[in-house]
């Protein structure tokens, strides 16, 4: 065990992988040349130094994160002890093995690294199973050595649950997570303890709201004048309640910073590290507690968190000195107790975590995907016979038995039965609910191919093999379709395949 995991500073992500608690992130390098300039490459690897410097040793990119990669991986060619976790944030839509391959190569050529330490991988639409044959295929690249370890980001619970039965060795998912956005905190929680699976948290400073900076002070419209992350964090804001509801949560938070600072739960000097830069102005002092140490200790605390992801926008402005601060003081009961509380009195953010990025409210820096996607490619091809649409989802029992996924015809939309088998593989392993979310997903995708959706789903019929619990089956319909509500026949049956436990047919009516 190293001393910056017995002190609290790091922790072991995942086997061979210790990472400083405190990852710094580097999304903000792209926001930083949004204008077309990159930023100086040996500058901007000095100031990433400097967080290492003061042991906050690991480092949070991706593949479009401007000139972050081959600025971090200028530092790692002059110091080992660093960890450079990346991403790659594919075009949806299938991915050849070469398309995986390419990228795999593009992150350790530009990182400088014949192994990279971890890599974290966005699935833009659960329902084209191309996200399950990117993960596999990378773990082909894991399993010869390119890769020490696999990552999600913005990856909900139930398609966690599914890759990691499906046999993904997922050791970590990056999430929103913050005072504003405690979905985290729910069934994902739940997953990432069954699974063994770490959080990695970002967004936990709203972009820098949750400080004092911005107590008391009047809305800022979302315009170019923000930095992206404002922009993205100030929809959050208006998502819970507006403005005025946040500023109710940030005196609730300076408070308890202040009752901490009152009550001096903490050392008064932090020997680790002196910037070379100044500490923001108007900022708390750099040693006391602060709003935004609060915020980030109220996630950093949470079970399932293994790290949070601060945003720094490297030159510019650095709150390293005040950031340490999260080291040297806990929350006590009551603290948590008024911050619960607080949160309590704004609206829940949507759904489950990752959801902005895949259906409206798009909580995103622009409001809209058009900063990531110029389209979602329909899920399977498409044929016309006579006046039907029919769609093949390409396993060999469609070719064999001669039958279609799904045919529409005029407006209705008839979905052939449907197991959880996808090229030669069982998803979701031997779990029934896991198995019933990768056929419903199976079910969307048809669907979305012949331009519908499961919201005009009006009837399911449901087989489980005999001698499977019918409920958790149950359980993942009515997760599913709980304000869609189609008529539905819930049966035990002599299903064929072995590993096959349930079957799922479907019939859609659209205008
Ligand atoms: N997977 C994903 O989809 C995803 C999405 C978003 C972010 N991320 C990751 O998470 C990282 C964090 O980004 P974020 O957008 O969520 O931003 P964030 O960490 O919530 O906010 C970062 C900003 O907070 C301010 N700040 C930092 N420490 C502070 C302190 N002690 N006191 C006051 N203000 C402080 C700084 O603002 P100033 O610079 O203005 O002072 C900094 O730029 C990204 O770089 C990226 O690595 C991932």
């Amino acid at each position: 065990m190293g001393d910056g995991i017995a002190d609290g500073r790091h922790t072991l992500l995942a086997p061979g992988l210790e990472i400083s608690r405190i990852v710094t992130g580097m999304w903000q390098v792209a926001d930083q040349e949004r204008g077309g300039e990159a930023l100086e490459p040996a500058s901007a690897c000095r100031a990433m130094g400097r967080y290492a410097d003061a042991g906050l040793t690991t480092f949070d990119m991706a593949d479009h994160y401007g000139s972050a990669e081959v600025i971090a991986g200028m530092l790692a060619a002059c110091r080992a002890d660093i960890q450079l976790l990346t991403k790659w944030v594919p075009e949806p839509g299938p991915a050849s093995a070469e398309t995986v391959a390419a990228a795999v190569d593009r992150a350790l050529d530009r990182l400088g690294t014949d192994r990279l330490d971890l890599l974290q991988f966005h699935a833009w639409n659960y329902a084209d199973p191309s996200w399950l044959d990117c993960l596999f295929e990378l773990a082909e690249h894991q399993a010869a050595g390119r890769i020490r370890h696999l990552g999600l980001t913005n990856c909900d619970a139930v398609h966690l649950d599914m890759a990691v039965r499906s046999g993904v060795p997922i050791v970590s998912n990056q999430v929103c997570f913050s005072l504003l956005d405690r979905r985290a905190a729910g069934a994902i929680t739940e997953v990432c303890r069954r699974h063994g699976v770490a959080l990695l948290a970002y967004g936990t400073l709203a972009g820098g709201f949750l400080s004092e900076r911005w107590l008391g002070r009047p809305e800022p419209p979302i315009d170019e004048s923000l930095t992206w992350s404002q922009m993205k964090y100030r929809r959050f804001i208006d998502q819970v309640g507006g403005w005025d509801r946040f500023q109710g949560l940030l005196e609730v938070v300076a408070r308890v910073a202040g009752r901490l600072n009152e009550r001096g739960r903490f050392a008064d000097t932090n020997p680790h590290v002196t910037s070379g830069l100044a500490e923001e102005k108007g900022a708390a002092g750099s040693t006391d507690v602060s709003v935004a140490n609060v915020a980030c200790r109220y996630v950093l605390e949470h079970a399932a968190v293994a790290g949070i992801i601060v945003g720094a926008r490297l030159g510019e402005r650095i709150h390293l000195e005040n950031n340490l601060n999260l080291f040297r003081f806990t929350l006590d009961d009551e603290a948590r107790r008024d911050l619960d509380e607080a949160c309590a009195t704004l609206d829940p953010i949507p759904g489950d975590c990752g959801d902005e990025y895949r259906r409206p409210p798009f909580l995103t820096a622009s409001g809209d995907l058009s900063h990531h996607l110029t389209h979602l490619p329909a899920p399977y091809p498409v044929r016309l016979s006579g006046t039907a649409r029919l769609v093949s989802t390409g396993t060999p029992w469609e070719e064999m038995a001669g039958y279609s996924r799904a045919v529409k015809r005029g407006g209705r939309i008839h979905v052939a039965g449907t197991t959880a088998s996808h090229g030669g593989r069982v998803i979701g392993g031997r779990d029934p609910a896991a198995q019933t979310h990768f056929i419903i997903d199976k079910i969307e995708g048809s669907l979305q191919s012949l331009g519908a959706g499961l919201g005009d789903v009006v009837r399911t019929r449901v087989y489980i093999r005999e001698g499977v619990d019918w409920e958790p089956v149950a359980r993942a319909h009515g997760a599913r379709f709980a304000d869609i509500r189609p008529a539905n026949t819930l049966v035990h049956a002599n299903t064929i395949g072995d590993d096959l436990l349930v079957e799922i047919e479907a019939e859609a009516e659209v205008s």
